[in-house]
């Protein structure tokens, strides 16, 4: 048993926590963006092919004070390197710092390198060396208040990086996130899943892989331990057919989303069809106003526009002249206007999103992401729980509204 630690975004811990310990971590504990637990080699395996919200896997060997450049390269000239890898070996380190003066990532990975060779050179004439893309081992240094903590990166490189994602518009959400957010909302994978502004489909790959028990790390190419010296292949190839032999091929609720946009549409049919999930996703193009539920019951999760500076994206194919030419509706108007810009817009798409939803959802439960929370007051529904998270630099408030049938006091706004 060794120490771990899984990264992930802001108010994913609780969630990770719990996949981990489904998964057999130990002594989980939960800290600021990340899990520390502790496992064997098949835990931090598995952790890579199964934590839907973790971003990377480490493994620390090294942690010790720290304050400046040259107490960094004394402290890590130190450490037995020859122990981890071998003069053929190559390596690449990322930094990431919240030290009030050692805070240039670039810089302080430069050190490190510089340790790493200088120590290898004394002592055989021969060192590693670095290679960015493929190295053989990704270390991850962590400088935080005067502590530097050094760990091998077992992911390789973000786990968000799921692989079926090969097309995009908009603003498509980090894939963790996603799934993250349909942990949060307690969604399991037995009611209809509905995306009405599904961008690059990201909610509904999500959903399906959730839904047909599919490893969030199925598609792809491969994880950093895999190129360790120390690589256990037969263990490897046994947890990944027990995965395999696991998933489900066929499902008997509908995943449909929807998207305003044509080029949004294409790419979320193309990401889906590279995931295999053709079968079980449907997406049309329509506006929000058009979308309706194809059942009593589901859930409906949205990551609407959020309008102006807040899209840090380019308009998307909505806005091009042809659309327009098509006669959009006022909603459809509204929408891509939402994405140029004009306040009050922006909140009128989220006045139409309320209404519809208030209208034709019933019965339904909505999760609502958005960083929005000007325009978030105009849905004029009342929210039964709110949960802060960010999606990327932006703070933003994942809502669930729940539309139940029959007791439209308890739909209406309390504030
Ligand atoms: C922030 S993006 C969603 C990104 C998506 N979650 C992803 O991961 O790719 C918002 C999407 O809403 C769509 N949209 C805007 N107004 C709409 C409307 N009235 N009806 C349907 N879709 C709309 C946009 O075309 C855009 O793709």
């Amino acid at each position: 048993m060794f120490r771990l630690v899984a990264t992930t975004f802001s108010g994913a811990e609780e969630v990770l926590s719990k996949e981990l310990k489904a998964l057999g971590a130990g002594e989980i504990k939960t800290l600021s963006r990340a899990v520390e637990f502790t496992g064997n080699t098949e835990i931090m395996y598995k952790a890579n092919l199964f934590c839907r919200t973790a971003f990377r896997i480490l493994k620390p060997f090294s942690t010790f004070k720290v304050n400046d450049e040259i107490e960094l390269y004394k402290q890590c000239k130190e450490i037995s390197w020859e122990e981890l890898m071998t003069a053929d070996d190559t390596f690449a380190i990322e930094a990431v710092s919240s030290h009030e003066k050692l805070n240039h990532t670039l810089y302080i990975a430069q050190k490190i390198k510089d340790a790493i060779a200088d120590r290898f050179r004394a002592k055989s004439g021969k060192r590693p060396s670095v290679d960015l893309a493929n190295p053989r081992y990704a270390i991850h240094a962590y400088v935080e208040k005067d502590k530097c903590t050094l760990s091998l990166d077992s992911s390789g490189g973000s786990l968000h990086k799921r692989g079926y994602r090969i097309s995009a518009t908009g603003a498509p959400l980090n894939e963790a996130l996603a799934a993250g957010l349909i942990l949060l909302s307690g969604w399991e994978g037995s009611t209809n899943f509905y995306d009405p502004m599904c961008g690059s489909g990201t909610f509904l790959i999500e959903a399906a892989m959730l839904a047909l028990n599919i490893p969030s790390g199925m598609y792809r190419k491969g994880f950093g331990f895999q190129r360790w010296r120390n690589f256990e292949e037969e263990l490897w190839n046994g947890i990944l057919a027990k995965a395999k032999s696991g998933i489900k091929n066929s499902l008997d609720i509908k995943i449909c989303g929807a998207d305003i946009s044509e080029g949004s549409v294409r790419a979320a049919n193309i990401n889906i069809k590279n995931a295999g999930l053709e079968k079980f996703i449907s997406v049309e193009k329509k506006s929000f106003n058009d979308f309706m539920p194809q059942g009593e019951s589901g859930m409906v999760m949205i990551n609407p526009p959020y309008g102006g500076r807040l899209d840090a994206s380019p308009l998307p194919a909505t806005s091009t002249p042809s659309h327009r030419q098509a006669g959009p509706t006022p909603l459809q108007r509204r929408g891509e206007l939402a994405m140029s810009s004009p306040r009050e817009d922006i909140g009128l798409l989220y006045k139409e999103i309320g209404n519809h939803l208030k209208k034709n959802f019933t019965g339904h439960v909505t999760w609502i992401l958005t960083a929005n929370r000007e325009a978030a007051k105009q849905i004029g529904l009342h929210s039964s729980k709110k949960i802060q998270v960010y999606n990327g630099p932006l703070e933003c408030r994942f809502m669930k509204f729940e539309l139940y049938s029959g007791s439209k006091k308890r739909n209406e706004p309390t504030e």
